[in-house]
C-alpha cells in the first residue's frame, strides 16, 4: 500500500474515517505495525520511559531521537512517520529547532516532526514549516511541561483552561501544523477542536471526537506494567506472556530440556569420520 500523505489525512478527516496512529521506537514494531496497516507511526520521545529506562522523557537526546527514528523508518518504509522533537531541541532559540527538526527528516527519514506547546510555541511552528517541514502539534497534557503542571494530570477540565487549549490548537492551525495531537483532555474539548479546526486532530486520553487515536504501543500491547492511564485499553498482557516464555527457558536451559537435537547443527557422515580420524591423529581423542 503506498504512503499516506497529508492529504490522505485531511480527505480522511472530511469523509470522518477515523485516524490510527501507533507509536513504535524499533525496526521489528514498525515492521509489525506497517504490515496491518497502521495509518500514521509516531516515534515519540516515550522512548524514554520504554526503552531507555528513564522515569521521563525529559533526558532524551536529539541522538536518541534519530537512532530510534531511523529504525522505525528501515521497518516501516511505506508508514507515514512522525519523529519527536525531545525537550530542549526546539526552546532554546528558533534557529536551532529547525536545524533539528531538519535532522529528524534528513537523517532519521521521518515525514513529519511534533512538537509540544500551543500559543507560546506558534513561531517555532511557524518557522519550521516556512523551512518546508511537517509540523504536529501537540497540547493539553504535554509530557516535558508535567512538573509546570504539578505532575501527570488531566488538563482542561475548568472552563478556563479548556477555552485555553481550544485557543492553542486555533493559533497552532494558524502558525501552519499540518495535524494537532491532544492529549489528556475531556471528550468535550476535543469536540470544540474538532469542528473548529480544519485539519485533522488525533487524541491520545482525550476521548472518541477526535479523527485519529494514538496509544502507546507498549500500553496497548501491555508490555509497560509501571503506569497504566485511565485511557490505556489494553488489548493483552504481552508482559505476563513475555515473562512466562522467559521463565520457562531458564528452566529448560537449567535443566538440560534445551536445546534438544532438533536444536543443533548436524555433521555429513563423511565429515564426522574424518573429524575423528584428526582428532586421533592430533592426540586429541
Ligand atoms: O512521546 C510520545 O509518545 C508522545 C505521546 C505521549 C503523545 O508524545
Amino acid at each position: 500500500m503506498a504512503k499516506k500523505t497529508i492529504l490522505d489525512f485531511m480527505e480522511m478527516k472530511r469523509k470522518g474515517e477515523k485516524i490510527v496512529y501507533l507509536t513504535a521506537y524499533n525496526a521489528q514494531m514498525a515492521r509489525f505495525e506497517e504490515a496491518v496497516g497502521v495509518d500514521m507511526i509516531l516515534v515519540g520521545d516515550s522512548v524514554g520511559n520504554t526503552d531507555l529506562g528513564y522515569d521521563s522523557t525529559l533526558p532524551v537526546t536529539m541522538e536518541d531521537m534519530v537512532t530510534f527514528t531511523a529504525a522505525v523508518r528501515r521497518g516501516a518504509p511505506n508508514t507515514f512517520i512522525v519523529g519527536d522533537m525531545p525537550f530542549m531541541s526546539y526552546q532554546t532559540s528558533i534557529e536551532e529547532a529547525i536545524y533539528n527538526a531538519g535532522r529528524l527528516i534528513k537523517e532519521g527519514g521521518a515525514d513529519a516532526i511534533k512538537l509540544e506547546g500551543g500559543a507560546v510555541v506558534t513561531d517555532t511552528v511557524r518557522a519550521i514549516n516556512e523551512a518546508g517541514i511537517l509540523v504536529m502539534g501537540h497540547i493539553g497534557l504535554t509530557p516535558q511541561s508535567a512538573a509546570q503542571f504539578g505532575g501527570w494530570k488531566a488538563q482542561g477540565r475548568d472552563a478556563e483552561q479548556a477555552v485555553k487549549i481550544v485557543k492553542d490548537a486555533l493559533a497552532l492551525e494558524e502558525a501552519g501544523a499540518f495535524s494537532i495531537l491532544v492529549e489528556g483532555v475531556p471528550g468535550a474539548v476535543s469536540q470544540v477542536i474538532r469542528d473548529k479546526c480544519s485539519i485533522p486532530i488525533l487524541g491520545i486520553g482525550a476521548g472518541a471526537p477526535c479523527d485519529g487515536q494514538l496509544l502507546i504501543v507498549y500500553d496497548m500491547l501491555g508490555m509497560y506494567e509501571t503506569f497504566k492511564p485511565k485511557f490505556v485499553k489494553r488489548y493483552g498482557n504481552l508482559a505476563k506472556d513475555i515473562k512466562e516464555m522467559l521463565a520457562q527457558y531458564c528452566q529448560e536451559v537449567r535443566g538440560g530440556q534445551f536445546p534438544t537435537r532438533e536444536y543443533e547443527y548436524g555433521m555429513p557422515a563423511e565429515a564426522a569420520d574424518e573429524f575423528q580420524r584428526l582428532l586421533e591423529e592430533e592426540g586429541l581423542a
